[in-house]
This record gives structure tokens, C-alpha cells and sequence, in this order.
């Protein structure tokens, strides 16, 4: 055994994105309403809502978003630029199959993905797909409730397979759903496509949906994505198809026992459940305890586990952005707002969105999964949301998310000298977009800014932060200069 020195020969540098938040064109060339596209902006302390039916004068920020749909070929050049190796994109299943349920795709749909590919071809750029990032036709809610219907399962695996058949031999990296696990928390009930109560919803509302109907659809999911694993491998036995969890990193907040055990727990049901079952192939003997506890009776339909055993994954992904603290001392101060809640770390900085900045964390999260899974690796999303100031020159100088993602890549080695079989990095928002999270654009993370603001205005442009030149260079020495 060669000790590793640093990242290896053919490491995958580059960046992540998703369709809802990048491309705009929400109605066009035959494309249908997707979830997201129901969602107006909100902010850090408001609340982004999901709303039944399109309502006059919102701002529903998906529907222009940055306008990659129109600016592809500059963007995907200007990643070229930076000299990326793999662009992380999503499929808008929607631009597909415009309901979710139609009998036969939309070729102007598959059109806009041929002319992307063919596009990062230009530039050596691999393309990495997720087929399901945080939307699902409008449709499929209005008609079937979401995930919550079995039914969603076998329109999934046929969008899978309209997908898998056209892009055989371009695309080679798949995703099957992003941050599965998010329907392990409230948040991820619309999220994730899945159930709209009457009168709409905030995405942040914890009573959005009841543990039993999140988890029914999770397995529904699951399902989802095993079968498509398979079907995937019959049609291009080249084809790597993986995992996508959103680890959620929980220290114990002290030496108490109680807190470690806890953090622990936390661990299993937010992250392990899901890698488990995608993994391994079976659900774990902790998550079977849990549903028994809380009373939640899964339908299972039998064949399921056989599925879930045929359909694991090739490789394991995930997205990094902070850690929390855990503790069974209810007085204990809160952080975080959105996605990442849990308690404040006194050892760590947050950003202005109060997700905790913890480079090491990224090392241990690495450690952690490789232990348990021994397949290879991509973190696949990872990064700062911060308040850029443009200079009256245009410059824009990001040193914070710099170091940042510095401080992070230096961890990430130390994971790879360890012998975690890391891939590849595609930190998120490689040109600034759409927050999930809150709606805004000024939660960026780009190396390239886009100038549009919070109202929607702005022209649009592009242009490259400090940042943009940094990364540029940590990849042409892979990632030996930082
Ligand atoms: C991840 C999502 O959870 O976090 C992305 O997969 C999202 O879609 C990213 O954009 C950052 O979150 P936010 O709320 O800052 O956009």
C-alpha cells in the first residue's frame, strides 16, 4: 500500500448546479410546471412559499433564474475557462415529460440536453446528471399527491429510461434524487416533490407533513431509485450510477454521554438510513426500531427488498456545507436557519445565514462514510453563501469564500491521505444562481457573478470574481496550489 500524497491522477474538478435554480425558461419549448417553479423567494427570515396555482405579481425565481437556458454556451465556456473537468447538472424532469405522466417525452425537452452535452463535449468537460434535483412535474402533486403515490415510481423509471437511452454514451455520471434524506425532515416534503396540503404550504413549516407519509414516500424513492440503478446498468453497463445525501454533520455538544449517544442516533437517522438503504440494499436494524417506536407502518410491497438489493449504487455522493451541535439539554442556544438547524458550536464562525463554517468537519464526514462503505466518493456540493460587492470597476473580490473553499480542499486532501477513495469535488453554484433555501440571489456561491438582485433585476451579465482565477489554478495543479 502507497500512502496517497495527494488528490489522485484524473481527479474530478468541478463545478454543481441544479435546473430549477440555473435555467430559466420555466415555459418554454413545451416544458410543464415543475414543483419549484410553484415556489416564490423569500429570505433569510421569511419563509418561501408553495402556492397551488401561479399568483400575479410574485416572484417565483425559478422562472427566470439566471437564464442558463438562453446563456449556456458562455457559461459552459467560462467553466471551460476554469479548466473543469465535470459540470453537475439536473434534468428539468418537467422540460421530459411535461405532466409526469405523459405517454411519450418532449423532444424539444431531450433537444435542450443534447445541445448542452454537446456543448461540455467542446470543452472535455463530463457532464454529471441528477435526474431528480429537488422537482418533479406540477403534475404528478396535482394528480397523485407526490411520492406519496406508488404510481410516482414506475413515471420515474420511465423518465430514467427515456433519459438513460438518449444520452448513452455522452453521460456517464448519474445521481439518481439529490439530498434524498431531506424527506427525513419536514423541509423535505415539498422539496422533494412530494405532497401539497390544501391552501398551499412554507417550506419551512415543521408540520408540513406527518413522519409516516415522509417516510412512505422516502421508500417509494428508494424504490425509484434501485429500480433505475438496474435498469440503468442493462442499458450501459458503463454507466456509474451513485447516491446523493446531504450529510448532516451533528457533534455531541459535550463529553456527556447522553450527547454522544444522541449525536450518534443523529447520525443514523439523517444520513446512515439513507446511504444504508442505497448502499447496501437493506434498511438498517436502527431505522426499523424507529418506525416501530413512533408507529410508523411502512407498505412495503413484497419484492421491494429484492429490488433494493439489486439496484445499490456504484459510487456514494454527497453535500457538505457545515455542522451543528447536539445536546439533550433542551436550554441550549440554536443556530441556523433553512437547512441547516441544530446548536451553536463555540468553536466555529457561521456565515450570514448562520450555517457554521467547519472545514474539519468535511474531513471527518469523509472518514466517517468511507468507513462504513468502502466505494468511491464525490463531494458533490459544497460552499459559501455570502453578499458579493461588485467594484465600480466590476471586480469582485470573494477572499472569504477563497478561504472557504481553501480551508475545505485542505481537508479533503487530509480525507484522500487517509485512504478515502475520493473522485471527485464540485462545489456548489459554481456561477451564482437561485438559493433553495430561501429564493434569494444574494446568497451567492459562484466563481462567476451574474448580476441580477433580489427583485429579479439586473442584466443578467456575467463575470468573473477573484475567485474564479484561485480556482482556476488550484485545478490546473490539482489542487497541490491553493
Ligand atoms: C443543497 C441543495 O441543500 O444546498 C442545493 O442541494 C442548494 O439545491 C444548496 O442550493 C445550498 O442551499 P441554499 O439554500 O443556500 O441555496
Amino acid at each position: 500500500y502507497k500512502i496517497p500524497t495527494g488528490f489522485p491522477e484524473g481527479f474530478l474538478w468541478g463545478g454543481a448546479t441544479a435546473a430549477n435554480q440555473l435555467e430559466g425558461g420555466y415555459n418554454e419549448d413545451g416544458k410543464g410546471l415543475s414543483t419549484s417553479d410553484m415556489m416564490t423567494a423569500g429570505t433569510h427570515t421569511v419563509a418561501r412559499r408553495i402556492t397551488p396555482e401561479l399568483l400575479e405579481n410574485e416572484n417565483y425565481p425559478s422562472h427566470e433564474a439566471v437564464d442558463f437556458y438562453h446563456r449556456y454556451a458562455e457559461d459552459i465556456a467560462l467553466f471551460g475557462e476554469m479548466g473543469f473537468k465535470v459540470f453537475r447538472l439536473s434534468i428539468a424532469w418537467s422540460r421530459i415529460f411535461p405532466n409526469g405522466d405523459d405517454a411519450e417525452p418532449n423532444e424539444e425537452g431531450l433537444k435542450f440536453y443534447d445541445r448542452i452535452f454537446a456543448e461540455l463535449k467542446k470543452h472535455n468537460i463530463e457532464p454529471l446528471v441528477t435526474i431528480s434535483h429537488y422537482e418533479a412535474p406540477f403534475g404528478l402533486t396535482q394528480k397523485y399527491n407526490g411520492w406519496s403515490d406508488r404510481r410516482l415510481v414506475d413515471f420515474y423509471v420511465n423518465y430514467c429510461e427515456t433519459l438513460f437511452k438518449r444520452y448513452k454514451g455522452v453521460v456517464k455520471y448519474w445521481l439518481t434524487f439529490n439530498e434524498i434524506n431531506i424527506l427525513t425532515m419536514p423541509m423535505g416534503t415539498f422539496l422533494a416533490g412530494a405532497m401539497l396540503p390544501e391552501g398551499g404550504l412554507e417550506l419551512t413549516n415543521p408540520n408540513a407533513s406527518t413522519e409516516q407519509a415522509r417516510y412512505q414516500a422516502l421508500h417509494h424513492q428508494f424504490v425509484a431509485s434501485a429500480k433505475a440503478v438496474k435498469l440503468g446498468h442493462s442499458i450501459d453497463p458503463d454507466f456509474k450510477i451513485g447516491c446523493m445525501i446531504a450529510y448532516l454533520c451533528s457533534y455531541p455538544l459535550t463529553s456527556n454521554p447522553v450527547d454522544v449517544l444522541l449525536a450518534q442516533q443523529k447520525d443514523n437517522l439523517s444520513n446512515f438510513l439513507c446511504g444504508d438503504v442505497q448502499v447496501r440494499g437493506e434498511y438498517p436494524g436502527f431505522a426499523k426500531r424507529y418506525f416501530a417506536e413512533k408507529g410508523i407502518d411502512l407498505h412495503i410491497e413484497e419484492g421491494d427488498e429484492q429490488i433494493l438489493r439489486e439496484g445499490t449504487v456504484d459510487y456514494y455522493t454527497f453535500s457538505y456545507y457545515s455542522s451543528v451541535c447536539v445536546s439533550a439539554d433542551p436550554e441550549q442556544e440554536k443556530i441556523g436557519g433553512n437547512m441547516s438547524m441544530g446548536l451553536k458550536n463555540p468553536y466555529l464562525k457561521a456565515s450570514a445565514w448562520e450555517w457554521q463554517i467547519d472545514p474539519q468537519g468535511l474531513r471527518w464526514a469523509l472518514n466517517n462514510i468511507y468507513n462504513r462503505y468502502r466505494i468511491p466518493m464525490m463531494v458533490v456540493e459544497n460552499g459559501l453563501g455570502a453578499v458579493d460587492e461588485v467594484q465600480p470597476d466590476g471586480s469582485i473580490h470573494d477572499d472569504y469564500r477563497i478561504e472557504y473553499l481553501r480551508e475545505h480542499i485542505k481537508t479533503m486532501k487530509e480525507a484522500v491521505i487517509d485512504g478515502v477513495d475520493l473522485i471527485g469535488y464540485t462545489p456548489w453554484g459554481c456561477i451564482d444562481l437561485v438559493s433553495a433555501g430561501t429564493g434569494e440571489m444574494k446568497k451567492r456561491y459562484g466563481f462567476i457573478h451574474v448580476d441580477k438582485d433580489n427583485e429579479g433585476k439586473g442584466t443578467l451579465n456575467r463575470s468573473r470574481k477573484d475567485s474564479f482565477y484561485w480556482y482556476k489554478q488550484v485545478i490546473a495543479s490539482n489542487g497541490e496550489t491553493l
